[in-house]
């Protein structure tokens, strides 16, 4: 287990470790922590450079190792001072991961686009990101039952006014301290003209991904690309960074073929994408109108070869935020024998809860009536009707009338359609 946190105390000035152990038992240990900070000039560009510098302090991160699967531990931070006395954070508490492969129950929360908010509801820079709060204290309202959380994404939209990172770091701390919180890299973390994002548009505010890179531990070879895997329990992650180049041929696009490829599926049965921006087949209405129903399909013909060759059980994107998912595709089709291989999809309607065999149903109703393709006359068509229905669960054009969406299942149907 990672911890990370942020203090004031350089290592001149104090040492940092955590102490832990085993909930209620009496062996406690000690490790040390790593310290890291970053300057203004490592920013790229204002308002991080400028008026939204602060200074970071000292973030500091320690490796808990050889913990004992699914056993409950405590531990606090803490600093030795020159003169010998401590420093010590309020105790905190987390569950090590099960063991590779153990049959177990894991509960992984998956979004992206989170940001923060004044609980007081006071204005600040960014104000739109009040339902942040909702996120958060449901979370930690259900952290009982939550093993795992990966933010995908678009993270504090501090968006180059540094100090927003500590109201972002503070309101997620419950959660974060006490299960998994991985993030993934989105816009508002890297992207910045001419520093290597594939995206050359500023919505970093001058960050070009520093303070993420360095207040988040991640699990990866370069820290600066930040892609990277994780398997946890009977999971495998391969976490993607769609501000860099991930086309076929790439640095990127090889480390998810290797990704997808290395997994032991009897151990981790389950492989899931994840990354920050959408690869296309949305029927939303933002994408569709700004940017076409494939948006931003850079390098998706090369990234489903490998999700259909090393069958990846599911895809999860941000940066749209809105509820929308698709029945199985495959080179813009739902319908074929590639995209409905029995035996994956026996395993979901046996272990899935009703409403996703519901939706399994449908993909294969609406396969079966001739929906298959998923071009942007047919998505169009139903777009429209949506909007001029009051019911949000239309049929898409193609199906016959009387196939019936299960209720908030139909692929397109979208929650909002806003920012990224
Ligand atoms: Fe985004």
């Amino acid at each position: 287990m990672t911890v990370t946190w942020t203090s004031g105390y350089s290592i001149k000035e104090a040492m940092p470790f955590v102490e832990w152990g085993h909930e209620g038992g009496s062996q406690v240990h000690l490790s040390p922590a790593g310290t890291l900070t970053f300057s203004r000039n490592s920013m790229c560009g204002s308002p991080a450079r400028t008026v939204g510098w602060r200074d970071p302090g000292y973030i500091h991160t320690s490796f808990l190792k050889e913990l004992w699967p699914d056993s409950l531990y405590t531990y606090r931070l803490g600093h030795r001072l020159p003169d010998g006395t401590h420093i010590w954070s309020k105790p905190y508490s987390f569950r090590a991961s099960p063991y590779p492969g153990q049959d177990s129950l894991q509960r992984v929360v998956i979004f992206g686009d989170l940001g923060k908010a004044e609980i007081d509801g006071s204005d600040e820079y960014g104000n739109y990101e009040q339902a942040s709060l909702y996120t958060t204290n449901q979370i930690i309202k259900e952290l009982d039952s939550i093993d795992m959380v990966i933010h995908i994404g678009d993270i504090s939209y501090a968006d180059g006014y540094l100090s927003q990172w500590d109201q972002f770091t503070a309101q997620i701390e419950p959660i974060a301290s006490s299960v998994p919180y991985m993030i993934g890299i989105g816009n508002h973390e890297r992207d910045w003209p001419d520093t290597g994002s594939f995206y050359g548009h500023n919505d970093s505010g001058g960050e070009c991904g520093v303070p993420t890179q360095t207040l988040f531990y991640l699990p990866a070879e370069n820290r600066a690309k930040s892609w990277y895997k994780t398997d946890y329990g009977m999971f495998r992650f391969c976490v993607a960074n769609s501000e860099e180049d991930w086309r076929a041929g790439s640095e990127q696009y090889r480390f998810i073929e290797e990704c997808v490829s290395s997994v032991d599926r009897s151990k981790q049965p389950w492989l899931v994408f994840l990354a920050h921006r959408v690869l296309g087949y949305s029927s939303g209405s933002w994408y569709e109108v700004m940017m076409g129903t494939y948006g931003e399909p850079m390098g998706r013909d090369g990234l489903e070869e490998l999700w259909q060759k090393y069958k990846v059980d599911l895809a999860v994107f941000g940066h749209i935020h809105s509820y929308e998912r698709t029945c199985p595709i495959y080179q813009a089709s739902v319908c074929s024998s590639q995209t409905f291989p029995v035996y994956p999809y026996l395993q979901i309607i046996i272990k899935a809860s009703r409403v996703e065999r519901d939706f399994v149903s449908f993909c294969v109703r609406a396969c079966r009536a001739g929906a298959c393709r998923t071009d942007r006359t047919a998505t169009s068509a139903a777009s429209t009707r949506r909007r001029t229905s009051s019911s949000s669960s239309a049929a898409p054009a193609s199906l016959p009338s009387g196939t019936a969406y299960p209720t908030g299942a139909s692929p397109g149907t979208t929650t909002s359609d806003s920012g990224s």
